[in-house]
């Protein structure tokens, strides 16, 4: 019996010194298990006198209890502590301020891009791209801008070899939608798009800037299609109530050529420091395209004519938004990016 006792005793002891689960775990299997200390005491209960065995049978079975419920207690202890040293040493501490994403936003020439876009798709037009790294004849001779042209001084070329150049206008992208055409019609498209000009940078000129060209061709369009076409235009860009006047101008794919004011939409016509008191603004080229490129194209010009104009987008947004220098397009500060966040 006092074997039993120490047995239990020792038992006790071994659980409640048990550090972690683990431990606890060979203290099952010393005591509890089936070559465990308890199971050799049962063991013995051969060996005793009969009257005996009872008493002793139940006071094993009272140890093995006893050091059950032991295991039992400890086990709920330990898991109790290890829950509670993760929940420590993983706490999150939410008061410390989080990294702050910022969003990016439309830069100003898509959101113009992307307003000529929706505004001539309304109207049935398709958009078209082109190669920003474009042939001689493309760029210039469809655009009936032969070699040795005087013409080809008014936009100072970045060559690649004698017939690759960088594009100096969108009006390329026109060239190669009339030819890819085949004389057939009607063409009704824009194409917006990056060009390039050997000039030197400042506050209104950009060796990298953008276009936007805009090109119908069909029976009977005329001049007036493209001043009200253009009127539209200027209304939706920059505003109800304004008015558009056409000069006489020269561009060699034209004829006749005009340069196009929009009324000034600061002053309403009335004349400022934007207009320089003029009470106009001159905000793109176009005309009437010119016989001998609908020719070169595979058009009949007895047959078909067509209007095309080109815009300058950087000039388009800074009238619109205020900009007074061009460099802020292509110079990515964020605090001049940050004026066009739409969720602002
Ligand atoms: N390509 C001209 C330029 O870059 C702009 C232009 C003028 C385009 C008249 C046209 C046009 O399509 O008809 O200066």
């Amino acid at each position: 019996m006092s074997r039993i006792e120490e047995v239990q005793n020792a038992a006790l002891q071994t659980i409640a010194k048990a550090k972690d689960l683990a431990e606890l775990q060979a203290a099952r299997v010393q005591y509890l298990g089936k070559k465990g200390s308890i199971q050799a005491l049962m063991a013995e209960m051969r060996n005793l006198p009969k009257e005996e065995k009872p008493a002793f049978g139940q006071m094993v079975n009272a140890c093995k209890q006893a050091v059950s419920e032991a295991i039992e207690s400890r086990q709920a202890e330990l898991q109790k502590e290890a829950l509670e040293k993760g929940m420590e040493s993983e706490k999150i501490d939410i008061t410390l301020p989080g990294t702050q994403t910022t969003l990016g936003t439309t830069h100003p020439l898509l959101m113009i891009q992307q307003e000529l876009e929706d505004l001539f798709l309304g109207m049935g037009y398709k958009v078209a791209e082109g190669p920003e790294v474009e042939q001689d004849y493309y760029n210039f001779e469809l655009a009936n801008i032969p070699k040795d042209h005087p013409a080809r001084d008014m936009q100072d070329t970045f060559y690649i070899d004698p017939n690759t150049l960088l594009r100096t206008h969108t009006t390329a992208m026109q060239m190669r939608e009339l030819e890819k055409a085949h004389g057939e019609l009607p063409i009704k498209l824009i194409c917006p798009g990056k060009v390039y000009r050997r000039d030197d940078d400042d506050a209104t000129h950009s060796h990298q800037f953008m276009q936007c060209e805009g090109l119908v061709v069909g029976e009977h369009v005329t001049l007036a299609d493209l001043k009200g076409t253009l009127e539209f235009m200027a209304n939706r860009m920059f505003g109800e109530g304004r008015k558009i006047r056409f000069r006489p101008s020269y561009f060699p794919f034209t004829e006749p050529s005009v340069e196009v004011d929009v009324s000034c939409p600061f002053c309403d016509g009335k004349g400022c420091s934007v207009c320089k008191g003029s009470g106009w603004i001159e905000i793109l080229g176009a005309g009437m395209v010119h016989p001998h490129v609908l020719e070169m194209n595979g058009f009949d010009p007895e047959k078909c004519s067509g209007f095309a104009f080109g815009v300058g987008l950087e000039r388009v947004a800074m009238l619109k938004y205020g900009i007074d220098d061009i460099r802020n397009f292509y110079t990515n500060d964020q605090r001049f990016l940050k004026n066009f966040d739409r969720f602002d």
